[in-house]
Formats: structure tokens, sequence, C-alpha cells
């Protein structure tokens, strides 16, 4: 409850009322010990001398895989990559826009990407299609949230945190228009409230 109000308190700097957050659906100790397991699942799975090129999906994986890498054990480098594939709100334009490439070729390399979300799945989809292209020795992806039920187009993840109904979530990374990335659980924020002007 504390945070919750809180949240509220930062939130009124603008000139727009925050939406309400409704339930707090994963606590930051529950987060925590999900993505612990997910480390140990990966390296397990990554047992070759190559470090495993990681690949954060900004913005929303940045506090996911901050975390996910401090739990991995097997060597890694890490990249970032820049996609827009929302409105600024609760509703996905359906148009994905490629906003800042990896640093580095990724040919011949383990690659893993780090999404905090897949909805419809059109930005995995996308992204699958643009780093197969580069032939990486392997390509998986692991996922904090999967909403199944929302998939519009095939989108397959090797590690889901957590499998979620369709309700709009913030916190952990993940925003409404850009607030709430910072919390340190994943709340519901219902209804969506529409996106500022
Ligand atoms: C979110 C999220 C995923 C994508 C998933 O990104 O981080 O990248 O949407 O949606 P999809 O499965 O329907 O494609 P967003 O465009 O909101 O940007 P952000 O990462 O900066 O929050």
């Amino acid at each position: 409850m504390l945070a919750i109000s809180i949240v509220i308190v930062c939130g009124v700097a603008d000139d727009m009322p925050p939406p309400a957050i409704d339930t707090i659906l994963y606590t930051a100790e529950e987060i925590q010990a999900r993505v612990r397991a997910m480390a140990r699942a990966i390296d397990a799975d990554h047992q070759t001398d190559d470090p495993l090129h990681v690949v954060g999906v900004l913005k929303g994986s940045f506090v996911f895989a901050a975390d996910l890498i401090r739990a991995m054990r097997t060597p890694l480098t890490l990249d970032f990559i820049v996609i827009a594939s929302y409105l600024d709100g609760a509703t996905s334009s359906g148009e994905i826009q490629l906003l800042k490439d990896l640093d580095s070729a990724i040919e011949g390399r383990p690659v893993l990407i780090v999404e905090d979300i897949v909805d419809t799945g059109r930005t995995l989809h996308y992204l699958h299609a643009v780093l197969r292209a580069r032939a990486p020795s392997s390509l998986k992806t692991a996922c904090l949230l999967s909403k199944p039920t929302r998939r519009a187009v095939d989108a397959p993840v090797d590690y889901v945190g957590f499998e979620i109904d369709d309700r709009f979530v913030v916190g952990y990374g993940l925003d409404h228009a850009e607030r709430f990335r910072h919390l340190p659980h994943i709340a519901v924020i219902e209804p969506p409230a529409p996106p500022p002007r």
C-alpha cells in the first residue's frame, strides 16, 4: 500500500493525473526469484565457451536485463537495440521502428534477446527476422512477461518468466506513457487510461 501511495504522489508533477494502480501482480521478491531461476536455465543450456551475446530491447527490458545478466554465470557480452512498437499509451500502433541498431556484428555468435514483455509478438517476430538474417550461431529469447492470448504473429520464446492475462502492466521497466518504469514490482493499471494529449 505504501508503494501505491508513493506512485500517486510522485505522478502529480505533470499536468495530467496518473492512472490509478489497481493491484500489484508480482512483488519485487517474486520477480527476483523468477529471474534467478531463468538465469539458471539459461546457464544450463549455454555450455559452449563462446560468450553469449545478450541483446536487451530498449527501453522496457533495461531493468530485467540488468538483473538477469547479474544472476547469470555464463560468459556474456552485452548490447542493446532500440525498438518502438507502441503509441504513447495503452494501445499498439502495430508498427515497428528500429531506432538504434546493435553496436557489433553477431555472425557466428550465440545471441540471447532479452525482452520485458511479448504481447502481440510483432516486435519479437520482427527482431527474429532481422537478427536471423545476420547468421548468429544460435538465437534464443528470454522474456519476463508473456500475454499468450494477445499473440497475433508467431513469436517463439525460449525462456518465459510469467504468463499473464490481457491486463495493462507497469513497473520493472514497463511504462504507461513513460511513467512507472522505476517501480520494483509489476502492477496493473485497470482500466488502461487514454494516452495524454
Ligand atoms: C513494448 C515491449 C516490447 C513490445 C511488445 O515496447 O517492450 O518490446 O512492446 O509488444 P508486441 O509483442 O505487441 O510487439 P514499447 O514499444 O512499448 O517500447 P518500450 O520498450 O520503450 O516501452
